[in-house]
């Protein structure tokens, strides 16, 4: 029987927060597990170029996603777990898209404008591209679903208009890939509920924060409705739904509609089930990260599996369109 072919990375910029984890990643592991499925999950190493690094900590950041994908229940011998570098059919896929894409629809992305507002003194060509990448990324494993977050859209839709317009070019070749979930999930901050919870804010929720972090982020969240629809309670509630219980649930939803909510009490809920939630987690990511060796033989067996099908695609990608 033919299997689901689900794919989708996380940029290699450190350890994740909770809005990385329920957007993707507890998808990756949900996805990887069922047997239905054949899952290519990567590290994103080259999209993190495009904003300033250093080398040291690149090689730091890049397998502590690798531990927390694992940590979180990824099963590397399930899923073909790989960095992006190791699997070069991407970087030479994308520069094929590079070519077929009006540059127009790269600089209409909305993160190429964050990024070149956020980092004025470094607008590389990396950054325009990174859209081309991550199309390649995607449409060389031709997958039915792509499990990412609400800011990732955009990036897919690109990836459907480079589907189209191969296609037309050179032949049917690329199915038109689709977000995994109908309708992907957008945390928002816990210091400014307007704003998507970020990796670069100050206030992220790290999965691998201690129990204290967590209560003390949870407690300076804010909680004032400013009327915008940039709801801190609304984002707390939804955290509750993913963590909670179903009666705590129910009590806090009842609560706010009656008026009679204690936020206090509502943070300390939540504290309490997310730290709970992450504890087998962060032992397993501590034990991860002091075997380096182990680590680097999962990568290096993921990407020989991802390498087989990237192989063939660019193959097909290169006769069609005429290189020797
Ligand atoms: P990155 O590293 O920014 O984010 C990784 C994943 O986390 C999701 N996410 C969120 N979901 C809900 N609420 C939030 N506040 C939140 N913040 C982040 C993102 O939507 C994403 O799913 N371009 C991608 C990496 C990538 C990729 C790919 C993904 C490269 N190639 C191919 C899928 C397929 C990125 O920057 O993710």
């Amino acid at each position: 029987m033919k299997k689901n072919v689900m794919l989708a990375g996380i940029r290699a910029t450190g350890k994740l927060h909770i809005g990385n984890y329920l957007g993707a990643l507890k998808q990756f592991v949900e996805l990887g597990n069922d047997p239905k499925n054949e899952c290519y999950f990567f590290v994103a190493d080259l999209h993190a170029l495009t904003t300033p690094f250093e080398p040291d900590q690149l090689r730091h950041d890049t397998l502590e996603v690798v531990a927390e994908y694992i940590a979180a229940g990824l099963d590397p011998k399930k899923s073909a777990l790989f960095l992006q570098n190791h699997v070069s059919e991407h970087a030479e896929l994308a520069w094929i898209f590079n070519c077929i894409t009006p540059l127009g629809e790269l600089e209409r992305m909305t993160q190429y404008k964050d990024k070149s507002k956020q980092h004025k003194d470094n607008i590389n060509a990396g950054l325009l591209t990174y859209p081309t990448l991550m199309a390649a990324d995607i449409l060389m494993y031709k997958p039915n679903g792509v499990p990412v977050g609400d800011d990732q859209v955009q990036h897919i839709e690109l990836a459907r208009i480079v589907a189209r317009k191969f296609n037309n070019k050179f032949g049917q070749t690329f199915p038109e890939p689709k977000p995994y979930e109908r309708k992907p999930l957008r945390i928002m901050s816990l210091k400014d509920p307007s704003k998507k919870m970020s990796k670069t804010g100050d206030d992220a929720l790290w999965i691998s924060d201690s129990p204290e972090e967590i209560s003390r982020k949870l407690k300076k969240a804010v909680t004032a409705t400013d009327g915008s629809g940039s709801d801190g309670v609304e984002n707390l509630l939804l955290l509750l739904r993913h963590f909670g219980t179903k009666p705590q649930i129910q009590y806090f939803e009842d609560g706010l509609k009656q008026d009679t909510i204690k936020y206090s009490e509502l943070k300390e809920t939540l504290a309490k089930e997310i730290a709970d939630y992450f504890a087998d987690f962060r032992e397993r990511k501590r034990e991860l990260m002091s075997d380096k060796n182990k680590l680097a033989s999962i990568l290096a067996d993921g990407a020989g599996r991802a390498k087989q099908t990237a192989q063939e695609t660019l193959l097909e990608v290169k006769k069609k369109i005429g290189l020797l």
